[in-house]
């Protein structure tokens, strides 16, 4: 049975330190939770104590807390976060407006926290469908409920060339135009100017952006704007499809490095985030020998510019630039690659598709999805460990966890949110709060809590059957 009054610790991602206070609750209005992250966001606490009503937002220095810590102390008289930097306040603020949620009653007590990993991703594939600045933005409001700190947006693929590249306008002219995406039902790019608008706005949310610009594969859109990039120089079919593996850019020529220079420029002067994701997955029409000669060239870019390389963990395969992060996405529990990435002192990103990836259906009868790593109901996506789940893979080599949505078969916001929720709020959790405070009971019953307030918001979530979602 569910609890029927509200407790402290109803919150996702689980806070690391819960010290309730049962006698004691504080009611707020939803006008001050607003102040509240109107304040964090507005800048207001870069160096000065402010008091929105009675939510008073402090920082300390207490360094305990960390960069992205907060101390909560809610009293009968009112409620004080407390945070060495701002994005401290900013999830404090988050885990306030979840408390405050339905009738404004806080219960009350204390809550310390802090993240177990820095990166905390989800990320949003554009190439295969194409989503606006406003979509991007939507979806963005709400991730950060649930201290999500990453945005990963893979920005070109096969079927899509989803981001202006100055000199190169083809990419998106045509790479961008009708009948891209898969199906060719998801046309659209950005213009520098609305990743800048993107990337501004998640930062004022404490997210980084990741781009992604997927190569030496998965460049079809690329191609078929710019033939002099293929091997022979002649026009290849743009392509709508769902397959993989069969476009490559060329290792041997030098018009590929002018290309793939200037596009990381491009993106490394337009990204204030430390990370450019080069893809490398998948490359299975690239021999091995050309796929190391190519990232041989191409993964000390990056750094070039000011900035680390992220790559799917087939990048382990070359040799890793200090600093590269490789981003783990098979099932499989071995991979010798990424093995040998730790032992050389290279950090990982954990995203196995049998857990993380949204993109797999729940269930055999999900609409939307995939499932060829299997079907991931939303207890699988909890009940698993990134420090436990790749050989060689510790807590200390671990720059955190990500959950990937790829989207071939999504057409809308809408698809885009059902396969999200409930799962994003378990990766998200395993990212955030310590292993020993994680259970699947628990999560259980703190995710039905979302079922109204999603439908409340308009949140088009999948109502899984492992859930005791209250009645509508
Ligand atoms: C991937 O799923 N190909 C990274």
């Amino acid at each position: 049975m569910r609890p029927q009054t509200k407790r402290l610790g109803d919150v996702i991602p689980a806070p690391a330190l819960v010290v309730p206070e049962p006698a004691v609750t504080f009611a707020i209005t939803p006008e001050a939770l607003a102040r509240a992250g109107a304040a964090v966001l507005s800048g207001a606490l870069v160096d000065v104590s402010a008091d929105s009503g009675e939510i008073r937002l402090e920082r300390s220095d207490a360094d305990a807390l960390g960069a992205e810590g907060y101390r909560l102390e809610i009293t009968a008289t009112g409620v004080t976060v407390r945070a060495a930097e701002r994005a401290g306040l900013f999830w404090g603020v988050q885990t306030l407006v979840q408390l405050g949620a339905g009738d404004g009653v806080l219960p009350g007590g204390v809550i310390e926290d802090r993240p177990r990993f820095a990166y905390r991703g989800a990320m949003l594939d554009l190439a295969r469908h194409f989503f606006t600045v406003d979509e991007i933005k939507a979806h963005l409001d709400l991730l950060i409920q649930f201290k999500i700190n990453h945005l990963h947006l893979h920005l070109t693929d096969d079927q899509g060339w989803r981001l202006e590249i100055p000199g190169w306008p083809r990419l998106t002219e045509i790479g961008g135009g009708p009948g891209t995406g898969c199906d060719g039902e998801g046309p659209g790019f950005l213009t520098l100017a609305d990743y800048a608008d993107v990337v501004a706005y998640a930062a004022e949310r404490f997210v980084t952006v990741v781009p992604e610009i997927d190569m030496p594969g998965h460049v079809n859109a690329a191609l078929v704007a710019y033939p002099e990039l293929t091997a022979d120089g002649q026009p290849v079919a743009p392509r709508t499809d769902a397959e993989v593996g069969y476009s490559s850019l060329v290792a041997g020529k030098e018009e590929t490095y002018a290309f793939v220079e200037t596009v990381l420029k491009t993106l490394a002067d337009a990204t204030p985030g430390p990370y450019l994701h080069l893809g490398g997955d998948e490359c299975l029409s690239t021999t091995a020998e050309d796929y190391r000669a190519f990232l041989a060239r191409v993964l000390p870019l990056p750094g070039k510019y000011g900035k680390r390389a992220i790559g799917w963990h087939e990048i382990a395969a070359a040799d890793l630039p200090e600093g590269t992060v490789v981003q783990y996405w098979r099932p499989e529990e071995q991979d010798a690659g990424v093995g040998a990435a730790v032992a050389a002192g290279r950090s990982v990103i954990m995203s196995p598709a049998d857990r993380t990836y949204l993109d797999m259906k729940y269930d055999a009868g999900t609409r939307l999805g995939l499932d060829w790593a299997g079907l991931v109901p939303v207890r699988r996506a909890y009940d698993w460990d990134p420090a436990e789940r790749l050989a060689g893979v510790t807590e200390e080599s671990l720059l955190g966890v990500a959950a990937p949505l790829w989207s071939e078969t999504l057409r809308s916001v809408a698809d885009v949110q059902y396969l999200t929720f409930p799962r994003l709020p378990a990766v998200a959790e395993i990212g955030w709060t310590p292993r020993a405070g994680r259970d699947w009971e628990s999560f259980r019953e703190r995710v039905a809590l979302f079922g109204p307030r999603w439908e409340a918001a308009g949140v088009s979530y999948f109502r899984a059957p492992e859930i005791d979602w209250p009645s509508a």
